[in-house]
């Protein structure tokens, strides 16, 4: 190769190399079978998949909060509570793996979970069957959607998962800056590159800002440690993965306080502080939080279209 080509080579590799962002938009529009996907919103607000009939997926995962629960844990049937901070189905279809500590592969296999989960929905798969079943309108409805004369449990599931990938909350103004649509103001900005050199972004990054790795709470300054929190050793057995969780996504992070698997973080500010002490092992001062709250605002995207 002569000289000329070898730097032209470089210099395309150069630029790539720093035109690339370690955070990508969401895509503005994603695919989805409408038909299915509506009856799963129905399901998702439906009270009867739970035994006593209290609460609904949407119970623990608000649509007027970003897609998690305002409160600190949520409330199962019964008034049974869990022992973990409910985090956001929206986006969660770019996650690499569902639950805080990974223990479901999809959201398929995700669903099943809380349906069946003693302190959530506490059901059997043939009560659903038997419930749904019993109802004149949704044997309507299934069978316009499946076909089918009789409703399966497979099949509401199968309608929960399609509604979950149309939870996607494209065009943040942070998205629309990547797509060089608008400039972010200069604290946003700020916060932004502070977010890159202080390292938020080795953590949170990728689609999602984050959801894409495992890593502990408290990698410099040890966190408090909750017997028998679902973190990653309750998977691995590894008493070294106590505190370790999936990195949550920071999309939409300003509507969903409060903050970590154990809502010890009323406020956004509070989050980035606890942070950046316990897993980068610094004090950031009271100008970084600010620029680096107002950057993670940028992150709110729009309603889902399922959900206009
Ligand atoms: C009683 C409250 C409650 C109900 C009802 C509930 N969830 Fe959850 N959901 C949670 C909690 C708490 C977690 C986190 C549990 C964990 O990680 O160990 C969670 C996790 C999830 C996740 C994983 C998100 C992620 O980023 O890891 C998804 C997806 C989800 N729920 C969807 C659903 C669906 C679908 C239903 C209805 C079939 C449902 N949830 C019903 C409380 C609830
Ligand atoms: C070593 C990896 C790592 C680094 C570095 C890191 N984070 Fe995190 N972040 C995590 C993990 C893991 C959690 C979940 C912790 C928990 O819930 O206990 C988290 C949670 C959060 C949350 C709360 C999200 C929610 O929905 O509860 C915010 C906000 C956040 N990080 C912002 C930041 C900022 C800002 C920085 C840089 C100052 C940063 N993170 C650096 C791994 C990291």
């Amino acid at each position: 190769m002569k000289f000329g080509a070898v730097s032209t080579v470089l210099s395309i590799w150069f630029v790539s190399l720093f035109a690339r962002e370690p955070i990508e938009p969401l895509p503005q529009h994603v695919e989805y079978d409408r038909a299915k996907a509506e009856l799963g919103r129905k399901l998702f607000e439906e009270t009867l998949l739970s035994r006593d009939k209290s609460v609904a997926c949407a119970t623990c995962h608000s649509f007027a909060s970003g897609g998690a629960d305002p409160r600190p844990v949520s409330v199962g049937v019964e008034g049974k509570k869990g022992n973990i901070q409910s985090p956001t189905v929206y986006n969660a279809r770019f996650n690499f793996k569902q639950f805080w500590n990974g223990r479901a592969d999809s959201l398929r296999a995700q669903a099943s979970g809380p349906i069946h989960n003693p302190v959530e929905m506490g059901m059997e798969s043939r009560i659903v069957e038997e419930r749904l079943n019993a109802s004149p309108e949704y044997r309507a409805l299934f069978k316009k959607v499946y076909g089918t004369g009789r409703i399966s449990y497979r099949q509401a599931i199968d309608a929960i998962v399609e509604f979950e990938k149309a939870l996607v909350t494209p065009n943040s103004r942070f998205d629309r800056y990547l797509r060089g649509e608008l400039k972010l103001n200069d604290e946003e900005m700020r916060g932004y590159r502070r977010f890159k050199a202080l390292g938020c972004i080795t953590c949170h990054n990728g689609i999602n800002v984050g959801g894409n790795s495992f890593q502990k709470m408290g990698l410099f300054i040890p966190y408090k440690y909750q017997k028998g929190i679902p973190d990653r050793a309750a998977v691995t057995k590894d008493p070294r993965h106590r505190n370790v969780f999936k990195v949550p996504s920071l999309r939409n992070v300003a509507l969903t306080a409060p903050y970590f698997h154990d809502a010890s973080a009323k406020t956004l500010e509070g989050a980035v502080k606890t942070m950046s002490y316990h897993n980068l092992g610094t004090e950031l001062s009271p100008e970084d939080v600010k620029a680096i709250v107002a950057f993670l605002k940028t992150l709110t995207g729009e309603t889902p279209e399922i959900l206009r």
